[in-house]
């Protein structure tokens, strides 16, 4: 048993464990993959975002003490990530990207070994692995090879054993990765029904409607850095005042029209097709000045609705594309 399994160093008091990263720079030879990256993470279920090389997998791995800063700060629950790496690990429970299960094993040897790993006793281990093989719902499969399992089943055992210790934070990498849509929706509600304790949960997906669905707050990384932070409520906000309207009318007179609409109000994009035109405006001004605007010009409102920004929209404005 090394130092931080025993039960004497085992961490209490993690919970609402909150994660500080300060100016946290790692270098891989010559690619710079955390660049003075600064960040705090306190409990609830927060969102990972960004391109493919942003950085993401690494500063989990970093937190986690797997990979070394070359220079910054890293504590979770006050505990630093370098010097004190083995009580850092009982109190997180990683979900990692790529396959990090044992072929030969079954889900339930797996996800014991993993509990024994954290310093769970043997007598606590076994019980708790079939306790968290019914929470994820892996049922007499358990007892098979994992590398006989599909994709989906994977997932589930990858989330058993990350959880198995009840660890105050939880890191998920690309949780609902190769999951089909009912996989994916019963996924995010595992997620949903562990976020319901104290937990700090940071989930890193590519899937957007993911995020939105069981995340409280986003944080956008890109380059290595924080792009973009806030809750989704916040992030949404600019959708107040923003609207999406289709008309339709002669080639000359929709040109008229848009050129008004550009004029008089904030025009965030405009796009014809098959004759008609779609513009998103943010404007104050009530419906009906609108639509008598687009009758003075000979154009025919088709639809008039507030335009819902989504999450795609803040990622694509925030890693540097066009919303
Ligand atoms: N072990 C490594 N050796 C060399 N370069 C690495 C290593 N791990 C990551 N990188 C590089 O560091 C950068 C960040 O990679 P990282 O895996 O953290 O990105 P990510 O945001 O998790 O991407 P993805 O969405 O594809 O999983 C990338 O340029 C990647 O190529
Ligand atoms: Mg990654």
């Amino acid at each position: 048993m090394t130092a931080g399994n025993r039960p004497e160093d085992r961490v209490t008091g993690t919970e609402g464990a909150t994660i500080c990263a300060r100016d946290v720079v790692v270098r891989y030879g010559q690619i710079t993959a955390l660049d003075h990256l600064s960040l705090d993470i306190s409990p609830g279920v927060v969102g990972l975002l960004g391109p493919n090389g942003a950085g993401k997998s690494t500063f989990i791995k970093t937190v986690l003490g797997l990979v070394d800063p070359q220079g910054g700060s890293l504590t979770v629950a006050g505990l630093d990530s370098r010097t004190d790496t083995l009580k850092v690990r009982d109190i997180v429970g990683y979900m990692p990207e790529h396959d990090c299960l044992i072929d030969p094993m079954s889900a339930v040897e797996m996800v014991a070994y993993m509990g024994r790993i954290s310093g769970m006793s043997k007598k606590d281990a076994v019980p708790r692995s079939h306790e968290m093989l019914d929470f994820v719902g892996v049922g007499e499969e358990r007892y098979r090879p994992i590398g006989s399992y599909s994709t989906g089943m994977k997932q589930r055992v990858k989330l058993a054993q990350a959880i198995v210790h009840d660890p105050a934070v939880l890191f998920l990498d690309e949780p609902t990765n190769g999951m089909d849509p009912l996989g994916r929706e019963e996924m995010l509600e595992l997620i949903a029904r562990i976020s319901a304790s104290d937990k700090t949960i940071l989930v890193s997906s590519h899937i957007l409607q993911d995020v939105e669905k069981v995340c409280r707050e986003a944080v956008i990384v890109s380059g290595g850095k924080v792009v973009n932070r806030g809750s989704i409520e916040d992030l949404m906000a600019p959708a107040q005042g923003r609207k999406r309207l289709t008309a339709r009318g002669a080639p000359e007179n929709l040109r008229a029209f848009t050129d008004l609409l550009c004029k008089e109000h904030e025009v965030v994009d405009i796009s014809e097709e098959f004759g008609q035109v779609r513009v998103v405006l943010v404007t104050s001004a009530d419906s009906r000045s609108i639509f008598e605007l687009a009758c003075r010009q000979g154009v025919r409102i088709r639809s008039y609705q507030p335009d819902k920004i989504s999450l795609e929209d803040i990622y694509i404005s925030s890693v540097g594309g066009v919303a």
